[in-house]
């Protein structure tokens, strides 16, 4: 059978029948890292496929295990699509759209994250969790609309717009969209040539500024990103390993307006990165499989893995781990931000909200940080 592998690309002949199990093995491949799709279908570890079959193994970066037996649906004793080993459970398609529905609809509860009569702005970036955020949320009957940021990488910018622009016209949603050459005169791709400061880091600070400035001027209530488990987990770590207790005291699933930010939540924080890349398989969302070709050596990625071998000898670490943050140590251990709301002003050259250096007068004039880092990669060009 053909075996495709992502991420690189690669085709692998292998000798079939052969269970999905085995042909994992053989490739070396941990099973819980990827999804295996068949003729358009997932399939679980102890499905036998035929020997002219052709097989997708995608990337996902997760964790759990548990050993290969008949794998059932645990709400419909159907065949399973995916097993959830922090959850103990196995779903069928059906049922773990229900699943990822009802993890979101939990989440928004919990945190009062959004209400029927707002406007909620989501972020998507044409990768698998902001995609299927927009989607569960159409679903669910909120009203919100889509914001693309066009970030100037290569064909991997190409691809994102057209699949998000894709989903907008297939589901009638309203996008928004912004590219950050046109509106502010730079690419990601610019702010390489800036010294001592990562292009990630740019774009990080790029699109956090236009998501905040997009739903202000739009009139949005919050602003949605697709932020999951994984992220958030890995997020946390990288944050507990250095202690950065003001950004642990910032990391949570809604953050309320402050300082001329916009609300911001994140429905997807209680769903790993597998689930998700499931549930695009099973509802037909076509995502971007690739990765940001600037992302490699990301510490994030390095936290993720380190997090995936603790979740692969215990399943639930991951969620422990950040849930347990959430519950009981973040409002008991770790003060609020010291975000200056009160004394937040105009950017002397946006005028988008922002907060003064520490010990500068709040009359002086102010850039801010983005408009300053804007600066910076314009005077490169
Ligand atoms: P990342 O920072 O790439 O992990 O993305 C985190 C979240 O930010 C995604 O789930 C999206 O909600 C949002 N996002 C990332 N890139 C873009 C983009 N180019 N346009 C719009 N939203 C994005
Ligand atoms: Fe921001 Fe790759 S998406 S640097
Ligand atoms: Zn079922
Ligand atoms: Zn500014």
């Amino acid at each position: 059978m053909k075996v495709k592998l992502r991420n690189p690309d690669k085709t692998h002949e292998v000798a079939g029948p052969a269970t999905v199990a085995d042909v994992l093995a053989g490739l070396e491949i941990n099973p819980e890292t990827v999804l295996v799709i068949h003729d358009g279908e997932l399939v679980t570890r102890d499905r036998t496929l035929p020997d002219d079959a052709e097989v997708e193994v995608r990337p996902v970066i997760s964790g759990g295990s548990r050993s290969p037996r008949k794998l059932r649906c645990h709400a419909c004793g159907h065949p399973a699509v995916l097993e959830i080993a922090r959850h103990r459970a196995s779903y069928c398609a059906t049922h773990l759209v229900d699943h990822v529905r009802s993890q979101v609809r939990t989440a928004i509860d919990k945190h009062t994250m959004l209400s029927y009569d707002e406007r909620v702005l989501v972020a998507v970036s044409g990768g698998k969790d902001s995609l299927a955020l927009w989607d569960i949320l159409l679903d669910m009957g909120y009203s919100v609309d889509g914001l693309y940021l066009g970030l100037g990488i290569g064909n991997y910018s190409a691809r994102s717009e057209q699949v998000v622009t894709e989903f907008a016209q297939r589901r009638g949603a309203t996008l928004h969209t912004v590219d950050l050459a046109d509106e502010y005169g730079y690419d990601i791709p610019d702010a390489t040539r800036i010294p001592r400061r990562s292009a990630c880091g740019v774009c990080g600070l790029s699109k956090r500024y236009v998501f905040n400035r997009v739903a202000l001027e739009g009139g949005y209530e919050v602003m949605a990103t697709g932020h999951n488990l994984d992220d958030e987990a890995a997020t946390l770590l990288g944050n507990v390993l250095r202690w950065q207790t003001p950004f642990l005291a910032r990391q949570s699933p809604a953050l309320p307006e402050a300082g001329g930010r916009a609300r911001k939540v994140k429905p997807l924080y209680r769903l790993g990165e597998r689930e998700m890349a499931a549930y695009c398989v099973v509802r037909g969302l076509d995502y971007i499989v690739e990765e940001c070709p600037l992302v490699g050596g990301n510490t994030v990625l390095r936290y993720k893995d380190a997090l995936n071998e603790l979740e692969r000898h215990s399943p639930g670490t991951k969620a422990q781990f950040l849930f347990g943050f959430l519950d009981r140590a973040r409002d008991e251990h770790f003060s609020e931000p010291g975000h200056s709301d009160g004394d937040a002003i105009s950017c002397s050259e946006c005028g988008m909200p922002t907060s003064p250096p520490k010990g500068q007068a709040t009359d002086e004039p102010v850039r801010c940080a983005f408009c300053r880092t804007r600066g910076r990669v314009l005077a490169t060009l």
